[in-house]
């Protein structure tokens, strides 16, 4: 076979199932499960949100996570590559995952510094004077965008760490998939699960704390009424679970052959989801503890997102007993769970590259990483960066993870009838075998879903200006970025596979399709050499 003259190089593989499985927990697991959920759960109807939030997990979540996995370890490769062996014109499709990749990873990263920075405060109870202040004021040093423009003043109390952070992301990455990735999940993964265990247990017995658990689960049925709740519960559980920007596509990639797929998927749901409740029993015992300390309801202290993290757990640090180990295990818990899935939204680009272009690891890594480095640590480490951050933010999650996802399922259920051939691949070796349900669900009710969000997103989003910020800011970075990842994603696919790439040369890629006995894949070097090898078999 072609294998003695090929120059490519093997591709990469996870050391075992259990590492893969990890690896995905480790990049499910991130900052949307620590501090977006309770919030969003909590405003959701709090234990009524549960129902919302089942649904989406198992009409939308697992099902897509499927599909994901399906689309990388059927086609085994970076997202381009994966589409592009599926159809050659649905490249864009992966390239476009890989620039939503390249935006994350960039405001992904400065949080985690922020968490880093606030680990070490958390240790010595230094945060200034007022919490809010202290964190936008004396910290982020917060400009206003509208009267400053935006700024290029660096903070390096956030630029310092960031930097770190880049250092120490580019490391692993650069070590490859089994020795870095694989490895700083098996390290990183049971820490944060002791950490976060021990962070609950100790949140459940401050004073106060069943006050704050009753406001979290006491369900608000009439919330159910309301489609935004909906909304929100599917929104979630497509950032939570790492499911439709290339992340889980690539990870599959690295997955041997025998491998169960569905099985795995089932773990790493629940696993996430667990992580996710957990962490709303851990905030909200805390919220509580707050609320009954400054004698109010716990609606009065359920904030959101980032003031949330960083403005009401840094209160209740410093108000109660044994405040700084609360601190030091819930904000290193964030830097822990953010870098496993920074690595992870990192891999979907470097990954990308290197079947594209041939290219080794090392070379790969430092190729992307450094200048996605330096984009971000010049973008978010500035006085203007909450603003960047909040609008790429929501910008790139209304119009770019759910608008690909949509696409993603319209073009493959609907325009390439893949979705027979996916589900075929996933029950091959499965434990839990999928029926003719999973392609409804994928085909059907996921677009409506989607089409749905994205329209409602739309129609918010042109409405009244984002945050309020000016119209010049949102058309650079709201609209301006969501429109040109699309157009580069499609100029990315018109540029030409190197031919030692693994599009034009990939022997591992033929011996699969020839074991399996698929087809072979169109207008890939794959075709030439499979039925090649085919034809020698028989
Ligand atoms: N799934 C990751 C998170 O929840 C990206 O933050």
């Amino acid at each position: 076979m072609a294998t003695a003259t090929t120059q490519t190089t093997r591709r990469e593989a996870f050391g075992s199932r259990n590492v893969f499985i990890l690896s995905a927990i480790g990049s499910a697991v991130g900052l949307g499960n620590i501090w977006r959920f309770p919030y969003v759960a909590y405003e959701g109807g709090g234990g009524a949100f549960l129902i919302p939030y089942l649904c989406a997990l198992l009409t939308a979540g697992i099902p897509l996570l499927f599909f994901d996995y399906a689309i990388g370890h059927r086609f085994r490769g970076s997202a381009p590559l994966a589409f592009r062996r599926m159809h050659r014109a649905a490249e864009p499709l992966g390239w476009w995952q890989v620039l939503i990749c390249v935006v994350i990873a960039t405001y992904y990263a400065v949080i985690i510094a922020w968490a880093a920075m606030y680990t070490w405060f958390s240790a010595q109870i230094t945060w200034g004077k007022g919490n809010e202040e202290a964190f936008f004021g004396e910290f982020l040093q917060v400009a206003n965008v509208a009267e400053t423009g935006v700024s290029t003043q660096f903070v390096p109390q956030v630029g310092i760490p960031l930097i770190a952070v880049w250092v120490i992301v580019i490391v692993i990455m650069g070590l490859g998939v089994k020795r870095g990735i694989g490895r700083a999940n098996t390290v990183l993964m049971p820490l944060l699960t002791l950490m976060f265990a021990v962070l609950v247990v100790q949140a459940l017995f401050l004073p106060g704390a069943a006050e704050g658990l009753n406001a979290f689960f006491t369900p608000n049925w009439e919330a159910l009424a309301d489609p935004g709740v909906w909304a929100s519960a599917y929104g979630h559980i497509f950032f939570s679970l790492s499911v439709a920007f290339g992340i889980m596509v690539t990870y599959s990639s690295y997955l041997k052959r025998k491998t169960d797929l569905t099985g795995s998927g089932l773990v790493v749901a629940f696993a996430n989801s667990g992580f996710e409740i957990l962490a709303g029993i851990g905030v909200f015992a805390a919220l509580g503890f707050m609320a009954q300390a400054q004698g109010v309801d716990v609606s009065g202290v359920a904030e959101s997102g980032i003031t949330l993290a960083f403005v009401a757990f840094p209160t209740i640090v410093s108000q109660a007993t044994g405040g700084s180990i609360i601190g030091v295990l819930f904000f290193g818990a964030l830097v822990f769970a953010g870098i496993t899935s920074l690595i992870s939204v990192l891999e979907v680009v470097v990954a990308a590259l290197q079947d594209k272009l041939g290219w080794g690891r090392v070379r790969t890594t430092l190729t992307v990483s450094i200048p996605v480095a330096l984009i971000s640590i010049a973008m978010f480490s500035t006085t203007t960066a909450l603003a960047v951050l909040d609008t790429t933010d929501a910008f790139v999650n209304a119009f770019g993870i759910m608008a690909v996802a949509l696409v993603a399922v319209i073009v493959v259920a609907w325009i390439l009838h893949k979705l027979p051939v996916l589900r075929e691949h996933l029950n091959r070796r499965s434990s839990f075998r999928i029926g003719r349900f999973w392609m409804l669900l994928v085909g059907a009710l996921a677009p409506v879903v989607l089409g749905y969000l994205f329209v409602s997103e739309i129609i918010a989003k042109t409405g009244e200006p984002y945050s309020g910020y000016p119209q010049w800011f949102l058309a650079i970075f709201g609209w301006g970025m969501v429109i040109s990842l699309v157009v580069l994603a499609v100029l990315l696919s018109l540029l030409p596979w190197r031919r030692n790439s693994h599009a034009k040369e990939d022997p591992e890629y033929d011996a699969f399709l020839v074991e399996e006995d698929y087809e072979p894949d169109a207008e890939t070097g794959a075709v030439r050499v499979a039925s090649m090898s085919k034809g020698a078999r028989s």
